[in-house]
């Protein structure tokens, strides 16, 4: 199942886009529709409301009920753009009925409306489906509009030669069919999950935290916490399949480790932070998946406490320097910072969104380490993805693919970056 944002432009071929959606809808794929202006005296929003259970946006300037969300997302607590929240939520976008103008505007990169302004904003596969008489579509012009989409990588679905819109012309323009369409959005869809990397990792620096702190009361006691360094791990994995170079910071974890990474093991909340700083310069990405201590005693004893003639034992802790927001304090802007975020109840998301902010951060990890089964010393997780324009919920699933798709996620932020700059 896929998120599929669908942008109809003008063209009587928009009725086909109806059927487009009735298919993908079907097939269990969560759909979005934008459209033109144009389009809507062709084929009205309502139908495509009706089919896709989610509201249709004609501009950007337009209130989105659904806050860029999916009919398969909770909306966000706040209010995006919907511009970008619609593609950054997207795993496909699809421009079906294509219009001449529309690819004219696309290939010019022009954002004069919803539809091509999220074409400019997005980062996933896109497909453009012409449809327009055969003239136009043989014209010199849009003949090198198309061969400019192709050339930036966008998938044309090509039209066919048939009866035409108009009464009694034939010719090449015809909008490729429903089930054509939808078997081309998921040939893009297979294709860009197969890609390990969408941009190699080769020569990519990745530090990674992992597992909790320790902090001793005496010779033989600490105050810890659940974390088993599983998530962490997970995550050093799998950007080292992706061709990184990956340091991991370990604090307390006894997981087999990945030969293709380099380790150095820490207790303290203050060791940790050592290390985080010598290693932060010299690294891309910093995925700070470790549970640090935030206090620590204050005078822990240098030999082991005796019980004998304690009524009882008062330990007094102090404050740790929060390494992450240290850390986001001298980062470079080419540098990309992860921050996890163990919560429990309802407020989450919110307080996730909350410590973004407050840290500095590029996203934040939240899970729900309530969650019966997930979170702390558990092979699963469930947990939402929260970058600054964004929320990205991965469904419960094993550490590893949780990770996959936090690195899938960096890796799209960080073409975002270097395309931005
Ligand atoms: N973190 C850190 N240094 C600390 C505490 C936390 O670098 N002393 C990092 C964690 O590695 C994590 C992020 O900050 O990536 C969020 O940790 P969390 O404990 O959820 O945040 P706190 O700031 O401690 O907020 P609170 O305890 O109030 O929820």
């Amino acid at each position: 199942m896929a998120r599929i944002l669908l942008g109809v432009s003008g063209g009587i071929a928009a009725y086909k886009a109806l059927e487009l959606v009735r298919l993908a809808t079907g097939a269990g794929h969560a759909v979005r529709v934008v459209q033109t202006e144009a389009s809507q005296r062709f084929v009205g929003a309502a139908s495509f409301a009706g089919l896709t259970g989610a509201p249709v946006l004609t501009s950007e300037w337009e209130r989105d009920p659904a806050r860029g969300a999916y009919p398969d997302q909770a909306p966000p607590d706040h209010e995006p753009l919907s511009h970008l929240q619609l593609v950054a939520n997207a795993d496909a976008y699809v421009v079906a009925p294509a219009s001449a103008n529309t690819i004219a505007r696309l290939a010019h990169g022009l954002a004069d409306n919803l539809l091509t302004s999220a074409a400019l904003a997005a980062t996933c596969p896109v497909l453009v489906a012409p449809a327009m008489n055969n003239h136009m579509w043989e014209h010199a012009a849009t003949q090198a509009n198309v061969a400019t989409l192709a050339a930036r990588g966008v998938t044309l679905v090509p039209p066919t030669a048939g009866r035409l819109g108009s009464k009694g012309e034939w010719g090449m323009g015809r909008l490729a069919e429903p089930a054509v369409l939808l078997e081309a959005i998921e040939a893009a869809l297979a294709r860009d999950a197969a890609l390990p990397t969408a941009g190699p990792w080769d020569g990519l620096r990745v530090l990674v935290t992992a597992g909790g702190t320790r902090e001793p009361i005496d010779a033989v006691r600490f105050v810890g916490n659940r974390s088993s360094g599983r998530m962490g791990f997970a995550l050093a994995h799998a950007a080292a399949d992706r061709g990184a170079d990956v340091i991991v910071v370990a604090a307390n974890v006894g997981l087999p480790r990945d030969p293709r990474a380099s380790y150095v093991d820490v207790e303290t909340a203050a060791q940790l932070e050592a290390a985080c700083q010598d290693a932060f310069p010299a690294c891309d990405v910093l995925l700070m998946a470790a549970a640090v201590a935030d206090f620590r005693p204050a005078n822990p004893a240098d030999d082991k406490l005796k019980k004998s003639g304690r009524a009882e034992l008062v330990v007094t802790m102090e404050p740790t320097a929060d390494v992450l927001t240290g850390l986001a304090q001298v980062r470079r802007p080419d540098q990309l910072l992860v921050g996890f975020a163990a919560e429990t109840g309802s407020g989450a998301v919110a307080y996730g969104r909350e410590k973004l902010a407050r840290k500095g951060l590029d996203a934040i990890v939240v899970n729900d380490v309530a969650g019966e089964g997930i979170g702390f010393d558990t092979a699963e997780n469930e947990v939402t993805i929260i970058t600054r324009d964004g929320e990205h919920h991965v469904p419960r699933s094993s550490k590893s693919d949780v990770a996959r798709a936090i690195l899938s996620l960096v890796d799209r932020m960080r073409r975002a970056t270097t395309a931005g700059a």
